[in-house]
């Protein structure tokens, strides 16, 4: 018998409900009828006018669980501290327009806000500044793993592996064990010496010592001068490029419920500690269809330049359905109009290489491949449009950070959102581990057989009892 979903006519006036229930309760209920039988779940809002069918007593109620690969059209909790209407091209954290803080605040600012919930005020800043600063360092035992990586490992596995090994050097369980450093100390750590291990992740790499952080110095030139000072020069920041980075950092430091923030949701559920969630967030980023794209987006446009591709051939081969080629930078699961990020990223890109006088033809490359894919009916069609990933790279290379370093930027940038995310997580009431179900369509019960009655089905097999 068919299933179908009834909208009744209480329902239907969800519209002009009172906004002060829009705060993710129930404002109505929708009908489903399952088999013949009828059943009434809540309807519930969020203060955006977002709406969702809450199923959480679905399969107690029908025996029948929701199925949604990819998670297209579920949500797994309520938030507030990002909001996308990927279809208007609008993001904010905590209600702030990207536009407004990534012109008018700092990352440290930013990053404040997405934890706490609010800007902070002048004396707030101040001791969050001073512990981020005091937490700058990385305990020196830390250092035998920085001497024992290849050169050419991946800057991604070398911050997953370092920040994992945290929970080894401090006392990370879980935040409500005796023991256990709290929430704002971890925090603060996490933010704060993500910067030194990616520099000092890139130091080894190239053969240099190590340059240690410092005090009294804003975050993104503390970064900068760990990266590029020598014993034998001392990095100058420019202000200019220390803004760039700084408004780069903000545009990544959340995007609600994308794949690695629901990666330390996920984890953190089991209530394993901070430190170890993230790790599990910058797995989760490093994938080239997540944070991985910013490192091939500039590949690709390397090989486009090295070949000699024309923008015509480039798009042919994305559009190509038996070619695995895809136009990285390209196309976002929420963005169907245009993300905010990119044209911001876009815009400081190209203020940033005017002012440093750089002529960069992969941004000359890129401009153009944008231009001819957002005319092109397949990427209009299908509403791919660039993402934050596009032009973010161009940026990083006019700064001097090496290709294979740039989810390690994204990862900077995204560390405020996943610790906001993990400690609203452990502060929602009544808390839940993490556990999608499935749809089974495996081997019914079948009969045990002894090692020798087990039949061999090789593609060998097959031939020979065929002849
Ligand atoms: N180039 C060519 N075709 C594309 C692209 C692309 N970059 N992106 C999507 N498509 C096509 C895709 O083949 C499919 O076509 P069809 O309907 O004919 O089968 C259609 O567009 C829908 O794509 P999808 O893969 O089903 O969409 P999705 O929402 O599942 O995936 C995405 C979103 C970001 C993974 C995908 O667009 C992609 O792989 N983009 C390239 C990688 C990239 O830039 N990733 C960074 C994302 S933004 C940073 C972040 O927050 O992670």
């Amino acid at each position: 018998m068919p299933t179908r979903i009834n909208q009744p006519e209480t329902a239907m006036s969800i519209d002009s409900a009172d906004p002060a229930s829009s705060d993710g309760g129930p404002v109505s209920t929708i009908d489903l009828t399952i088999e013949g039988k009828q059943h009434s779940l809540p309807l519930i809002e969020g203060s955006e006018g977002e709406k969702a069918i809450d199923i959480s007593a679905l399969r107690n109620t029908t025996g029948c669980i929701s199925f949604d690969p990819g998670y297209q059209n579920t949500g797994c909790c309520k938030s507030a501290i990002t909001f996308i209407d990927g279809e208007k091209g609008i993001l904010r954290y905590r209600g702030y327009p990207i536009e407004d803080l990534g012109t008018k605040s700092t990352f440290l600012e930013v990053a404040y806000l997405l934890i706490h919930g609010d800007l902070p005020m002048q004396n707030e800043l101040k001791k969050f500044t001073l512990e981020i600063e005091s937490n700058s360092l990385i305990h020196e035992n830390m250092l035998q793993f920085f001497n024992s990586i290849p050169p050419n490992a991946h800057p991604m596995a070398v911050l997953s592996s370092a920040v994992n090994s945290l929970s080894i050097h401090y006392p990370a369980f879980f935040a409500g064990d005796q023991d256990a450093e709290t929430f704002e100390v971890m925090a603060a750590r996490l933010l704060s010496t993500i910067r030194t291990i990616a520099a000092f992740t890139y130091k080894k790499s190239i053969g240099h010592p190590l340059v240690y952080p410092q005090a009294n110095v804003s975050y993104c030139a503390n970064f900068l001068n760990m990266m590029f000072s020598t014993p034998i020069k001392q990095h100058v920041v420019d202000p200019d490029v220390e803004r760039a980075l700084d408004m780069v950092l903000i545009i990544h430091a959340d995007h609600e419920q994308n794949c690695s923030t629901s990666t330390v949701r996920l984890v953190g559920s089991s209530k394993v500690n901070l430190y170890s969630s993230i790790c599990a967030g910058l797995c989760a980023l490093w994938g080239p269809l997540h944070g991985g794209a910013n490192q091939q987006v500039i590949e690709m446009l390397d090989q486009i330049k090295k070949q000699g591709l024309t923008i015509k051939e480039c798009l042919a081969l994305a559009k190509d359905k038996e070619n695995p080629f895809k136009l990285m930078g390209f196309g976002h699961r929420v963005y169907k109009n245009f993300d905010p990020r990119a044209a911001m990223i876009k815009e400081m890109c190209r203020k940033l290489l005017k002012k440093k006088e750089i002529s960069d033809p992969l941004f000359d490359i890129a401009l153009e491949l944008e231009d001819a894919a957002l005319k092109d009916e397949y990427f209009i069609e299908r509403k791919l449009y660039p993402n934050v990933d596009f032009y973010s790279g161009l940026i990083y290379r006019a700064i001097g950070i090496p290709t294979n370093m740039f989810t390690v930027m994204f990862a900077m940038g995204r560390m405020p959102g996943w610790i906001a995310h993990w400690k609203e997580m452990h502060d929602t009431v009544p808390f839940k581990i993490g556990r999608p179900r499935q749809i089974y369509i495996g081997e019914k019960e079948r009969k045990y057989p002894p090692l020798s009655k087990r039949k061999q089905f090789s593609i060998m097999s097959i031939f020979q009892s065929a002849s």
